[in-house]
Protein backbone atom coordinates (compact mmCIF):
# COMPACT_ATOMS: atom_id res chain seq x y z
CA UNK A 1 0.00 0.00 0.00
CA UNK A 2 1.06 3.66 -0.73
CA UNK A 3 1.49 5.19 2.16
CA UNK A 4 2.14 9.11 3.02
CA UNK A 5 5.10 9.63 4.70
CA UNK A 6 3.55 12.89 6.48
CA UNK A 7 0.27 12.99 7.71
CA UNK A 8 -1.05 16.22 9.09
CA UNK A 9 -4.62 16.39 10.99
CA UNK A 10 -6.72 19.32 12.02
CA UNK A 11 -8.51 16.94 15.32
CA UNK A 12 -12.10 18.55 15.23
CA UNK A 13 -15.02 18.28 17.11
CA UNK A 14 -14.29 17.25 20.96
CA UNK A 15 -16.81 20.17 22.04
CA UNK A 16 -20.22 18.63 20.22
CA UNK A 17 -18.64 15.32 21.46
CA UNK A 18 -18.97 15.91 24.71
CA UNK A 19 -22.10 18.59 24.43
CA UNK A 20 -23.89 15.48 22.71
CA UNK A 21 -23.24 13.17 26.10
CA UNK A 22 -24.39 15.95 28.31
CA UNK A 23 -20.61 16.55 29.35
CA UNK A 24 -18.35 19.58 29.47
CA UNK A 25 -16.20 21.05 26.67
CA UNK A 26 -12.58 20.00 29.09
CA UNK A 27 -13.92 16.80 29.12
CA UNK A 28 -14.46 16.35 25.39
CA UNK A 29 -10.90 17.79 25.23
CA UNK A 30 -9.69 15.18 27.41
CA UNK A 31 -11.31 12.36 25.04
CA UNK A 32 -9.56 13.75 22.39
CA UNK A 33 -6.03 13.75 24.34
CA UNK A 34 -6.60 9.95 24.29
CA UNK A 35 -6.87 9.97 20.47
CA UNK A 36 -3.95 11.66 20.04
CA UNK A 37 -2.09 8.55 21.79
CA UNK A 38 -3.95 6.45 19.39
CA UNK A 39 -2.69 8.26 16.22
CA UNK A 40 0.65 8.55 17.62
CA UNK A 41 0.66 4.57 18.11
CA UNK A 42 -1.09 4.24 14.59
CA UNK A 43 1.88 6.38 13.04
CA UNK A 44 4.42 3.87 14.95
CA UNK A 45 2.62 0.83 13.28
CA UNK A 46 2.53 1.90 9.77
CA UNK A 47 6.31 3.40 10.01
CA UNK A 48 4.83 6.97 8.97
CA UNK A 49 8.05 9.42 9.64
CA UNK A 50 5.96 12.19 10.09
CA UNK A 51 3.18 13.66 11.84
CA UNK A 52 1.14 17.33 12.65
CA UNK A 53 -1.27 17.68 14.86
CA UNK A 54 -3.15 21.11 14.73
CA UNK A 55 -3.93 21.59 18.39
CA UNK A 56 -4.53 25.48 18.94
CA UNK A 57 -4.72 28.09 16.03
CA UNK A 58 -3.93 32.03 16.89
CA UNK A 59 -7.67 32.57 16.46
CA UNK A 60 -8.52 29.75 19.21
CA UNK A 61 -7.66 32.82 22.18
CA UNK A 62 -10.91 33.84 21.57
CA UNK A 63 -12.87 31.18 23.17
CA UNK A 64 -13.76 31.15 26.81
CA UNK A 65 -10.83 31.18 29.20
CA UNK A 66 -11.25 28.78 31.81
CA UNK A 67 -11.51 26.38 28.17
CA UNK A 68 -7.65 27.89 26.43
CA UNK A 69 -6.45 27.67 30.13
CA UNK A 70 -7.46 24.24 30.26
CA UNK A 71 -6.24 22.97 27.01
CA UNK A 72 -2.84 24.18 27.67
CA UNK A 73 -2.83 22.46 31.14
CA UNK A 74 -3.57 19.72 29.06
CA UNK A 75 -0.77 20.11 26.47
CA UNK A 76 1.60 20.55 29.41
CA UNK A 77 0.33 17.35 30.91
CA UNK A 78 0.32 15.61 27.81
CA UNK A 79 4.04 16.31 26.89
CA UNK A 80 5.32 15.65 30.21
CA UNK A 81 3.18 12.56 30.51
CA UNK A 82 4.09 10.73 27.05
CA UNK A 83 7.95 12.44 27.36
CA UNK A 84 9.50 8.76 28.28
CA UNK A 85 7.20 7.11 25.61
CA UNK A 86 8.47 9.45 23.29
CA UNK A 87 12.21 8.42 24.32
CA UNK A 88 11.49 4.53 24.00
CA UNK A 89 10.02 4.82 21.18
CA UNK A 90 12.50 7.17 19.44
CA UNK A 91 9.88 10.07 18.41
CA UNK A 92 11.73 13.42 17.75
CA UNK A 93 9.11 16.17 19.23
CA UNK A 94 8.37 19.23 17.66
CA UNK A 95 6.47 22.23 17.58
CA UNK A 96 4.92 24.59 14.90
CA UNK A 97 3.64 28.28 15.52
CA UNK A 98 4.24 31.27 17.02
CA UNK A 99 6.09 30.92 20.37
CA UNK A 100 6.20 34.24 21.71
CA UNK A 101 2.67 34.07 23.06
CA UNK A 102 2.65 30.79 24.86
CA UNK A 103 2.58 30.69 28.53
CA UNK A 104 5.90 30.68 30.44
CA UNK A 105 5.38 27.22 31.55
CA UNK A 106 4.23 25.26 28.18
CA UNK A 107 6.81 26.92 26.82
CA UNK A 108 9.12 25.40 29.17
CA UNK A 109 7.35 21.54 29.01
CA UNK A 110 7.55 21.94 24.86
CA UNK A 111 11.27 22.74 24.68
CA UNK A 112 12.42 20.88 27.58
CA UNK A 113 10.39 17.66 25.45
CA UNK A 114 11.86 19.34 22.24
CA UNK A 115 15.46 18.94 23.67
CA UNK A 116 15.19 15.50 25.23
CA UNK A 117 13.80 13.86 21.85
CA UNK A 118 16.01 15.54 19.37
CA UNK A 119 17.36 12.43 18.34
CA UNK A 120 14.56 9.97 17.68
CA UNK A 121 14.28 9.10 14.21
CA UNK A 122 11.46 6.97 13.77
CA UNK A 123 8.33 9.33 14.02
CA UNK A 124 8.78 13.64 14.60
CA UNK A 125 5.78 14.79 15.87
CA UNK A 126 5.03 18.48 15.52
CA UNK A 127 2.19 19.93 17.55
CA UNK A 128 0.79 23.31 16.09
CA UNK A 129 0.00 25.53 18.88
CA UNK A 130 -0.66 29.10 18.49
CA UNK A 131 -0.52 28.29 14.63
CA UNK A 132 -2.06 30.56 12.01
CA UNK A 133 -0.91 29.77 8.20
CA UNK A 134 -1.60 33.49 7.28
CA UNK A 135 1.08 34.16 10.10
CA UNK A 136 3.76 31.63 9.25
CA UNK A 137 3.57 33.41 5.25
CA UNK A 138 4.04 36.92 6.93
CA UNK A 139 6.80 35.34 9.22
CA UNK A 140 8.63 33.85 5.91
CA UNK A 141 8.42 37.03 3.82
CA UNK A 142 9.65 39.06 6.36
CA UNK A 143 12.31 36.58 7.03
CA UNK A 144 13.36 36.12 3.50
CA UNK A 145 13.52 40.33 3.12
CA UNK A 146 15.75 40.28 5.65
CA UNK A 147 18.25 37.64 4.64
CA UNK A 148 18.33 39.42 1.71
CA UNK A 149 19.06 42.75 3.42
CA UNK A 150 21.38 41.81 5.71
CA UNK A 151 23.40 39.57 3.73
CA UNK A 152 26.99 40.97 4.20
CA UNK A 153 27.68 41.67 0.43
CA UNK A 154 23.90 43.17 0.08
CA UNK A 155 24.97 45.59 2.99
CA UNK A 156 28.41 46.57 1.70
CA UNK A 157 26.36 47.29 -2.03
CA UNK A 158 23.44 49.07 -0.46
CA UNK A 159 26.36 51.33 1.57
CA UNK A 160 28.06 51.92 -1.15
CA UNK A 161 25.48 53.33 -3.38
CA UNK A 162 23.67 54.69 0.13
CA UNK A 163 23.70 58.57 -1.20
CA UNK A 164 21.98 57.60 -4.93
CA UNK A 165 18.62 57.16 -4.35
CA UNK A 166 17.44 55.89 -8.02
CA UNK A 167 20.78 53.51 -7.90
CA UNK A 168 19.23 52.22 -4.45
CA UNK A 169 15.70 52.26 -5.92
CA UNK A 170 17.62 50.03 -8.93
CA UNK A 171 19.53 47.91 -6.50
CA UNK A 172 15.99 47.00 -4.58
CA UNK A 173 14.16 46.00 -7.25
CA UNK A 174 16.81 43.63 -7.97
CA UNK A 175 17.15 42.44 -4.96
CA UNK A 176 13.66 41.34 -4.40
CA UNK A 177 13.38 40.18 -8.23
CA UNK A 178 12.64 36.75 -8.98
CA UNK A 179 15.87 35.25 -9.11
CA UNK A 180 17.17 36.71 -5.42
CA UNK A 181 13.32 36.58 -3.83
CA UNK A 182 13.01 32.63 -4.82
CA UNK A 183 10.50 29.99 -3.38
CA UNK A 184 13.83 28.44 -2.13
CA UNK A 185 14.49 31.75 -0.05
CA UNK A 186 10.56 31.79 0.94
CA UNK A 187 10.52 27.88 2.04
CA UNK A 188 13.54 28.36 4.05
CA UNK A 189 12.19 31.20 6.11
CA UNK A 190 9.57 29.10 7.18
CA UNK A 191 8.68 28.12 10.95
CA UNK A 192 10.07 24.53 10.07
CA UNK A 193 11.87 24.72 6.82
CA UNK A 194 12.99 20.59 7.10
CA UNK A 195 9.69 19.52 7.62
CA UNK A 196 8.35 17.94 3.92
CA UNK A 197 4.96 19.02 3.17
CA UNK A 198 1.96 17.18 4.51
CA UNK A 199 1.20 13.92 1.84
CA UNK A 200 -2.37 13.69 3.74
CA UNK A 201 -4.45 16.38 5.73
CA UNK A 202 -7.31 14.26 7.89
CA UNK A 203 -10.18 16.56 9.57
CA UNK A 204 -12.58 14.76 11.63
CA UNK A 205 -16.08 16.07 12.18
CA UNK A 206 -17.76 16.92 9.10
CA UNK A 207 -16.06 20.30 8.43
CA UNK A 208 -14.98 20.65 5.26
CA UNK A 209 -11.98 23.37 5.44
CA UNK A 210 -8.51 24.12 6.38
CA UNK A 211 -8.95 26.57 8.88
CA UNK A 212 -5.59 28.34 8.19
CA UNK A 213 -3.41 25.03 8.91
CA UNK A 214 -0.73 24.88 6.89
CA UNK A 215 -1.51 26.83 3.56
CA UNK A 216 1.65 26.61 1.34
CA UNK A 217 2.31 22.97 2.66
CA UNK A 218 -1.20 22.32 1.80
CA UNK A 219 -0.62 23.06 -2.19
CA UNK A 220 -0.56 19.24 -3.07
CA UNK A 221 -1.65 17.91 0.21
CA UNK A 222 -4.80 15.15 -0.29
CA UNK A 223 -7.46 15.54 2.01
CA UNK A 224 -9.29 13.10 3.77
CA UNK A 225 -12.82 14.20 5.30
CA UNK A 226 -14.99 12.35 7.99
CA UNK A 227 -18.08 12.59 9.79
CA UNK A 228 -16.63 11.00 12.76
CA UNK A 229 -15.61 13.46 15.87
CA UNK A 230 -12.40 13.65 17.39
CA UNK A 231 -13.04 11.55 20.16
CA UNK A 232 -14.26 9.01 18.30
CA UNK A 233 -11.61 7.93 15.89
CA UNK A 234 -10.36 4.92 15.83
CA UNK A 235 -7.93 2.70 14.44
CA UNK A 236 -10.51 1.57 11.83
CA UNK A 237 -11.08 5.43 10.91
CA UNK A 238 -6.75 5.77 10.94
CA UNK A 239 -7.11 2.62 8.21
CA UNK A 240 -9.67 3.90 6.46
CA UNK A 241 -7.86 7.08 5.96
CA UNK A 242 -4.70 5.50 4.52
CA UNK A 243 -6.58 3.26 2.29
CA UNK A 244 -8.12 6.09 0.66
CA UNK A 245 -4.86 7.98 0.54
CA UNK A 246 -3.61 4.93 -1.43
CA UNK A 247 -6.08 4.98 -4.16
CA UNK A 248 -5.27 9.00 -4.91
CA UNK A 249 -3.36 9.81 -7.99
CA UNK A 250 -0.97 12.50 -7.34
CA UNK A 251 -0.40 13.71 -10.45
CA UNK A 252 1.35 17.79 -8.90
CA UNK A 253 -0.27 19.24 -12.17
CA UNK A 254 1.09 16.81 -14.66
CA UNK A 255 -0.53 14.58 -16.83
CA UNK A 256 -0.18 10.81 -16.34
CA UNK A 257 2.49 8.78 -18.20
C1 LIG B 1 -11.32 21.19 18.08
O1 LIG B 1 -12.54 20.74 18.63
C2 LIG B 1 -10.24 20.94 19.00
C3 LIG B 1 -9.42 21.88 19.51
C4 LIG B 1 -9.52 23.31 19.25
C5 LIG B 1 -8.37 21.50 20.45
C6 LIG B 1 -7.60 20.29 20.07
C7 LIG B 1 -7.18 19.67 21.30
C8 LIG B 1 -7.21 18.36 21.57
C9 LIG B 1 -7.54 17.32 20.59
C10 LIG B 1 -6.93 17.97 22.95
C11 LIG B 1 -5.72 17.20 23.18
C12 LIG B 1 -4.53 17.54 22.37
C13 LIG B 1 -3.29 17.25 22.75
C14 LIG B 1 -2.17 17.52 21.86
C15 LIG B 1 -3.00 16.65 24.05
P1 LIG B 1 -13.63 21.82 19.02
O2 LIG B 1 -13.43 22.14 20.44
O3 LIG B 1 -13.52 22.97 18.08
O4 LIG B 1 -14.93 21.01 18.78
P2 LIG B 1 -16.33 21.59 18.29
O5 LIG B 1 -16.12 22.16 16.91
O6 LIG B 1 -17.20 20.39 18.28
O7 LIG B 1 -16.74 22.62 19.30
Amino acid sequence: MNLPKHIAIIMDGNGRWATEKGLSRSEGHLAGAKTVELVIKECLHYNIPHLSLYAFSTENWNRPKEEVNYLFELFCEFVAKELSLMQEESIRFSMVGDKSKLPESTLEALENAIQQTQHGNKLELTLALNYSGTQELLYASRQSAIKLLTNPQNLQEIQNIAQNTSALAQYFTTLFSEENYTEELFRSSLYLPNLPDPDLIIRTSGELRLSNFYLIQAAYSEFYFTQTYWPDFSEQDFAQALQAYSQRKRRFGKIEK
